[in-house]
Parts: structure tokens; C-alpha cells; sequence
């Protein structure tokens, strides 16, 4: 009942720090500086859709995003962000969902991109959807994990974060951890996503030759059209303005920012326990356990 009592004080602090006070408990209030715009007009500011504006629609304080058979939609952030945290509230695409993928992520622009994912995976009408993440670092993903979650997704809007610094990245789910990637650069030669700001990106579209039931069931597009909602964006990170801004002395000197205090090179008992719980629970895949795609499992599966 953990998630119930986090959902109620989110709704009840809605100011602008509940998340970061949520993530730190003793952070302190006057230094926070998340960029937690609601509406329409706040969306406008820091995104633009990148494909199918069309599909990309205001209502109220929030921001539809549209699947139907002649297109999906998305949308990203006109800045680049490093390290940080990013925040948002979706309610998923309700009945049958079946093929389609919705996502909240963040991706670097260069060929050899970098990439953190959250990816719902829609199903037939009752059935569970799926959140499948991803790290992608220099360009190479295949670092999939896969939850089932506590709650349906659909039936109203949930809180997804990411955090990320020098040290780890974290998944959350409504506050709670449901993954952690570790820096083990350079413990064991892993590369680590920390020199290429990415931007912040939403999108929903059909992936029906993999997203459900490992793409037996199709997306049926006499239910189209599919529609994902989101609201409650905050972006708390180093922002650049990649034209102007250097990233090294902007981002990268230790000490300037609240995700870099010692209380965050870790992520701490409580959290460790909660994601012991959700791996537990719910876990339904990890790459990390799967003998038969890897002969040798990759290197930072091994403790
Ligand atoms: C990233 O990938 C490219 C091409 O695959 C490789 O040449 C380069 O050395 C890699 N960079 C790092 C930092 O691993
Ligand atoms: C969809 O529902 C089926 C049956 O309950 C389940 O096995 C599957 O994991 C669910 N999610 C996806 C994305 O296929
Ligand atoms: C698609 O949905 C329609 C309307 O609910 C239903 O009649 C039809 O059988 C579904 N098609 C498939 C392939 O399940």
C-alpha cells in the first residue's frame, strides 16, 4: 500500500518539488528548481511534436498523443538535458491496446545515441500491459527488462520518472524504483551514458509485429483511435543549449547540482528494498537472467 500513500502525497503536495522531496525526504525545498509546467502552454514551452502534429492534441492541461492506422505521434524537447530528473504523468490507452507502444524517454541526437526507455506495452481489453525498459549507451541497447504493474495504467494518470547522474540511473514508477543501472565504467568497462545530453521525447505508435504477446496478437484497428494521455511534465536537470552551452563546465563540475551530493551515490536502503519488492512482484523479464539470447551474459550482469 506503499504506492497508495506516495500517490496521496503527490496529489496533495502539488507543488512543484513533491518528486525531488519524495526522492531525497530531506531535500531542502529552497533549492529546488523543477520545472514542473502544467497545461497546454507549459507543454508548448519546452516541447514541439517531432512527427505527426496532427496526432499531438491539447486538451485542458494535458497533451493527447493519437494512434490511428494512418499514423502514430511525437514529441520532444527543444533543449538537451544531462543528469537530472524527469518527470511525467500518463494515462495509458485505455480497452484494447493490443499493439500499440507508448513511450516517455529520453535520447541523445548523435548517430551514436544514447538512450533511457519507458515502454508500455498495450494488450487486449482485461489483460496487463507491460513496461519494458531500455538503456541504450553509444548506440547499443539490448538491455531490456520487462514489469508487470500494481495498479492499470489506464484507468487514471501515474507518475514516471527518470533520474540519472554520474552514478546511476533509476526508473521510477509513482516514486518507486522498478530499476537501477549502475555506472560500472570503471569497475568493469561498461559503457555509461554521460557525455551526450539527450533530449526529453514521448511517443505513441503500432509495434504490433513485437509489443503483445510477442506479437501474436495485432493491433485491431476497429478500435482505433488510441490515445495516450500526459500532463505534469518537470524537468529538474543541466540544460543546454548545445549551440551555446558547454556541457563539461555547464553539467559536468562535480558539486553544482542537487544529483550530485554524496546522499545520491547511492540509492539507499529504503530504495533498495522497495526495488527488491518490485523486482520480486514484478518482474517479468530481465536480460540479465537470459541464458539463451546471451552464451555469456553481458558484463554488467555479473556483480
Ligand atoms: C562508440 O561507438 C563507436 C562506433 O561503434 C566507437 O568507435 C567508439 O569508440 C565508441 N565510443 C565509446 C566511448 O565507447
Ligand atoms: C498481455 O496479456 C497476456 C495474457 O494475460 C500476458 O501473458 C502478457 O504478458 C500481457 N502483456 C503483453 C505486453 O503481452
Ligand atoms: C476487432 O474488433 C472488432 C470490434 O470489437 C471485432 O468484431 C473483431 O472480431 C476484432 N478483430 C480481431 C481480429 O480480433
Amino acid at each position: 500500500m506503499l504506492h497508495k500513500r506516495i500517490q496521496m502525497i503527490i496529489s496533495k503536495w502539488r507543488s512543484s518539488c513533491s518528486l525531488i522531496a519524495l526522492l531525497t525526504m530531506s531535500w531542502l525545498w529552497s533549492s529546488c528548481t523543477v520545472r514542473r509546467v502544467a497545461g497546454c502552454d507549459g507543454f508548448d514551452e519546452l516541447f514541439q511534436p517531432t512527427w505527426a502534429p496532427e496526432h499531438v492534441e491539447c486538451e485542458g492541461d494535458q497533451t493527447k498523443l493519437t494512434l490511428d492506422s494512418s499514423s502514430g505521434c511525437g514529441f520532444g524537447s527543444m533543449k538537451t538535458y544531462l543528469f537530472g530528473l524527469t518527470t511525467v504523468q500518463i494515462k495509458l490507452v485505455q480497452g484494447d491496446s493490443a499493439g500499440t507502444v507508448t513511450a516517455f524517454y529520453m535520447s541523445s541526437d548523435a548517430p551514436n545515441h544514447d538512450e533511457l526507455d519507458f515502454e508500455f506495452l498495450g494488450n487486449l481489453s482485461g489483460e496487463p500491459y507491460l513496461v519494458q525498459t531500455n538503456v541504450y549507451v553509444n548506440g547499443t541497447g539490448d538491455r531490456e527488462q520487462r514489469h508487470s504493474l500494481w495498479f492499470d495504467p489506464t484507468l487514471d494518470f501515474h507518475t514516471y520518472s527518470l533520474f540519472w547522474n554520474r552514478r546511476f540511473i533509476m526508473f521510477l514508477v509513482d516514486g518507486i524504483p522498478v530499476r537501477v543501472f549502475t555506472n560500472k565504467e570503471e569497475s568493469r568497462g561498461v559503457p555509461y551514458p554521460k557525455s551526450q545530453p539527450m533530449r526529453v521525447r514521448g511517443s505513441v505508435w503500432n509495434a504490433d509485429d513485437w509489443a503483445t504477446q510477442g506479437g501474436r496478437v495485432k493491433t485491431n484497428w476497429s478500435h482505433a483511435p488510441f490515445v495516450s494521455s500526459f500532463r505534469s511534465f518537470g524537468i529538474d536537470a543541466c540544460e543546454l543549449s548545445p549551440e551555446t552551452d558547454d556541457i563539461v563546465t555547464k553539467c559536468r563540475q562535480l558539486g553544482q547540482y542537487w544529483w550530485d551530493k554524496p546522499s545520491f551515490d547511492e540509492i539507499g536502503r529504503h530504495r533498495s528494498r522497495q526495488l527488491t519488492w518490485v523486482r520480486k512482484k514484478h518482474l517479468v523479464y530481465d536480460y540479465c537472467q537470459d541464458k539463451l539470447r546471451f552464451s555469456e551474459l553481458p558484463k554488467e550482469c555479473v556483480d
